[in-house]
């Protein structure tokens, strides 16, 4: 499977490849016709960059600036089990196709905590660039079968490397500047960042001020993503008739509960399920999604960014 997926890529053909926080379409960064193909099967906008995949830090700092505050927490966090960490810094070799960056002068690096995407990385000896594997504004897939059901059709494979352990989308930090931004919250939590910088890190708005490329800060943030098609309706206390009740916690009333993120509220556990019951009802016969309350801290914080964008117009 490894083999034919070398070659695939080798190619320039995109393939599924399985992550510990989502599964990725995954493409050679460097070659120009391989990555238009992502934006083409995702029809993803081309302004919205992809973030390339590394086997090591080693191999970060071939295709971006790793400033001390970028190894710092790239060794903190590429190494540790599980946690997914998305750096932005200044790109640095002009192989890396300007496609993948959208026109930026930064890139998005992360090493993914995943065996067999590490394995593949690390035979292709060159990142591979890699957005989630789904539909663009959809839900992203946390198992092969998800993937199937999104892209099946439109790429050649699709390594199976079972359930993602994380569930969501890794953490977005710009540390392209002088003071660190929290682009995206994710599969590593924003307290441990600020313990491991001993710093307040400040969560990207539109008013963060920037020296340059303001406009372009976190242009994949858009207000309305990863949507179910049915409606999803937030912080609800109980299910109104015809919509499926997801809950978190055995605090919220259990009766007319459909699924329950983590009966014993451990948001570690309610992450790798999000997208997976999310799907699940999405597909049955409900006509909405009432969402129990879910607290606003740890990874609660990247469950209700992915909630909040899920049920926006
Ligand atoms: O966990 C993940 O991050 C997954 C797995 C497959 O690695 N990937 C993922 O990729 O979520 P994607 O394409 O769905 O989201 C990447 C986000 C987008 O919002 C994009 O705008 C942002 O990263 N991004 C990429 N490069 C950027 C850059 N140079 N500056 C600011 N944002 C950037
Ligand atoms: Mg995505």
């Amino acid at each position: 499977m490894i083999e034919q997926a070398l070659k695939m890529l080798s190619e320039g053909q995109i393939i599924g490849m399985p992550t510990e926080s989502v599964y990725g379409l995954a493409a050679d960064a460097t070659n120009d016709t391989a990555v238009a193909r992502i934006y083409a099967v995702k029809k993803r906008p081309s302004i919205n960059p992809l973030i390339i995949h590394v086997d090591s830090i080693e191999m970060a700092r071939q295709w971006g600036v790793f400033t001390e505050l970028a190894e710092m927490l790239a060794k903190e966090f590429w190494y540790k089990t599980p946690s997914s960490l998305t750096l932005i810094v200044k790109r640095n070799n002009a192989a890396l196709s300007h496609l993948v960056t959208a026109g930026l002068d930064t890139v998005a690096i992360r090493m993914p905590m995943h065996a067999i995407a590490l394995d593949l990385i690390n035979k292709f000896g060159k990142p591979l660039s890699a957005p989630s594997a789904n539909k663009s504004n959809s839900i992203s897939p946390t198992s092969a079968e998800a993937v199937a059901i999104e892209l099946g059709e439109l790429i050649p494979l699709i390594i199976d490397g079972g359930p993602c352990r994380v569930g969501v989308e890794s953490t977005i930090l710009d540390v392209s500047e002088n003071d660190p931004i929290l682009l995206r919250p994710g599969g590593t939590t924003l307290e441990a960042i600020e313990k491991v910088l001993g710093i307040t890190v400040k969560t990207y708005t539109e008013n963060t001020p920037t020296s340059n490329t303001k406009s372009f800060k976190a242009p994949g943030m858009m207000k309305r993503h990863y949507a179910p098609s049915i409606p999803l309706r937030l912080n609800a206390k109980m299910a109104l008739p015809g919509e499926a009740y997801l809950t978190f916690g055995t605090e919220n009333q259990r009766q007319n509960e459909t699924l329950n993120l983590s009966e014993s509220g451990d948001l570690v556990e309610a992450t790798a399920n999000l997208f997976r019951m999310i799907r699940l009802l999405d597909c049955s016969s409900y006509n909405g999604i009432a969402v129990a309350p879910i607290p606003n801290f740890g990874l609660g914080l990247a469950i209700n960014d992915r909630l909040s964008r899920a049920s926006a117009e």
